[in-house]
């Protein structure tokens, strides 16, 4: 019997694939059969999960990247075109906040540093849209692809303080639907494009505002837990399937949809 969810042997590329959710995504579609090349910053971590993944049987590469830079990117997929031929599916994982882009509990909308706001609208909405325009060309050659774009809860409702990120998240859910319609009308439906919204992963870009030097909750971590019906944070193996689902024939007429994986926090009204 055809199981729709096989993705062996496809080739995913995922961008930010060094952080703690990409780690994980790597790790499991590996674990699945694909051929995963790990994209980041920090070759020593980036090579650490490819020796994971090669020593469980699986097939990985790693790349240096930044998800800013157009040379470096084309560079990058010469190398995957060379190792590979192909590449079946991007996830735009890639992202992050900074400090100055957000207000603090004490300060006010006019503490917020515009240069650190521009820097992070740049990391995650132009660090999505540049990396799609270089990966989506071999895809329109193959006629088959999936690209999936990290969103956030803060694209749905914008949370105190994370002021830039928000405003960039929720970029990444229009430019999801943007370009669902965009690429299905020039190329046909061979390559769909879809987003997915985690809700609250304790990883390193949120660890200072989520906890404390000693590990405990912050203020915020416990507001968080206590809008999760769930009540916990999620485990970054929890994106797997729907990272699976969403670049398989399973989702083959799905496309321009955010897939919302948080123990209810987006629904939690009382
Ligand atoms: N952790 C959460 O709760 C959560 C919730 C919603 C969305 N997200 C999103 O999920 C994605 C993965 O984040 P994470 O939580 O694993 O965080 P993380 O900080 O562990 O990983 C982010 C990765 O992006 C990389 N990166 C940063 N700038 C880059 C650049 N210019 N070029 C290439 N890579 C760069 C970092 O080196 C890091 O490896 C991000 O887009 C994040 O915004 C996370």
């Amino acid at each position: 019997m055809k199981n729709l969810f096989d993705i062996k042997d496809n080739v995913v590329v995922i961008t930010g694939g060094t952080g703690v959710l990409g780690r994980a995504i790597a790790i499991h579609l590996a674990d699945q059969g694909a051929k995963v090349v790990i994209m980041g910053r920090k070759a020593e971590v980036g090579n650490a999960i490819v020796e994971e993944i090669k020593e469980n049987g699986g097939e990985a590469m790693f790349l240096v990247t930044d998800v800013m830079n157009r040379e470096i990117l084309e560079q990058n997929l010469a190398d995957i075109l060379a190792a590979y031929g192909r590449v079946d599916a991007l996830l735009n994982a890639a992202g992050g906040n900074m400090p100055g882009a957000t207000v603090a509990p004490t300060g006010t909308f006019f503490d917020l540093k515009i240069e650190e706001f521009q820097r992070v609208l740049d990391l995650n909405l132009t660090g999505t849209v540049l990396p799609t325009q270089v990966f989506l060309k071999p895809m329109v050659e193959q006629n088959k692809g999936a690209i999936v774009n990290f969103s956030s809860m803060a694209a749905f409702r914008p949370m105190t303080r994370v002021c830039g990120y928000a405003a960039a998240k929720a970029g990444i859910s229009n430019f999801t639907a943007y370009m669902a319609t965009e690429v299905a009308k020039k190329f046909g439906e061979g390559i769909r494009v879809n987003a997915i919204a985690p809700g609250f992963f304790l990883t390193e870009q949120n660890r200072s505002l989520l906890t404390n030097p000693d590990g405990s909750w912050t203020q915020r971590g416990e507001d968080v837990i206590r809008q999760t019906p769930f009540g916990r944070m999620g485990r970054a193996e929890e994106l797997c399937g729907t990272i699976q689902y969403l670049i398989s024939e399973a989702a083959s007429f799905v496309t321009g949809t955010v897939a919302v994986v948080d123990g209810g926090f987006n629904t939690y009204a009382m």
